[in-house]
């Protein structure tokens, strides 16, 4: 099994965004990951369609939108059209969960379901078989730059269970806190799939950042 690297622009230097995601692009990143924010579902704002265009004229790359946000399904067609390539919700803000994964779809799209720290797993048990990506958050959402909660890592090896048990071939993804000291443990607990944001470009050479973490990641069988 391979890992994925998926560095978040939300620790990106916007003035240089350009720059920033052509070294992301040389370093061998997997995914560009967009954390879409609303200041009511997370205390925090950050951005929206328009960032996801800018960026998709900048990178082949898919992107990654992790939509922290309430009422998503208002901004499942103008993201799709904006270039996104998957589009995450949060399952605590998405009471018809079944509907609007299916709308992802629809619209061309791979569909994630997040589940925040507090948020059991078995929130996704029904959905797991057309789940696209499983999104463990692995600090409370709204800000990069925090620590990783330690209690995370038997989650994610339950979520791993879970994909199993249930056939689903969705990409098992973990975010928040995570970096050289912290990425194996979730890989050996079986994520494949990793976001970095503060790791990446808070490195002197984010480019070899991202191939430290991917080295990492290297001996599971
Ligand atoms: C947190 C966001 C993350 C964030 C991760 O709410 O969903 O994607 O950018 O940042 P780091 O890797 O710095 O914890
Ligand atoms: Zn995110």
């Amino acid at each position: 099994m391979t890992c994925r690297i998926a560095p978040s622009i939300l620790s990106a230097d916007f003035a240089h965004l350009a720059d920033d995601i052509a070294r992301l692009e040389a370093g061998g990143a997997d995914w560009i990951h967009v954390d879409v924010m609303d200041g009511r579902f997370v205390p925090n704002l950050s951005f929206g369609a328009k960032v996801i265009e800018t960026v998709r004229k900048l990178t082949k790359l898919p992107l990654d939108v992790h939509l922290m946000v309430v009422e998503p399904e208002n901004y499942f067609d103008t993201f799709a059209n904006a270039g996104a390539n998957n589009m995450t919700i949060h399952v605590e803000a998405a009471p018809h969960l079944h509907r609007q994964l299916a709308r992802i779809r629809e619209l061309g799209c791979g569909a994630g379901v997040a589940l925040n720290p507090s948020t059991p797993l078995d929130w996704v048990r029904e959905v797991a078989p057309d789940l696209d990506v499983l999104l463990i958050m692995t600090v409370n959402p709204g800000f990069g730059g925090q620590s990783f909660i330690a209690s995370s890592v038997d989650k994610v090896r339950r979520a791993r269970l879970l994909l199993t048990e249930t056939r689903s071939r969705a990409a098992l993804e973990v975010d928040g806190g995570i970096g050289r000291s912290t990425i194996e443990q979730v890989w050996r607990a079986g994520a494949d799939t990793f976001v970095a944001g503060n790791a990446v470009f808070s490195a002197a050479d984010p480019r070899a950042e991202i191939s430290t973490l991917r080295a990492l990641c290297a001996e599971r069988a």
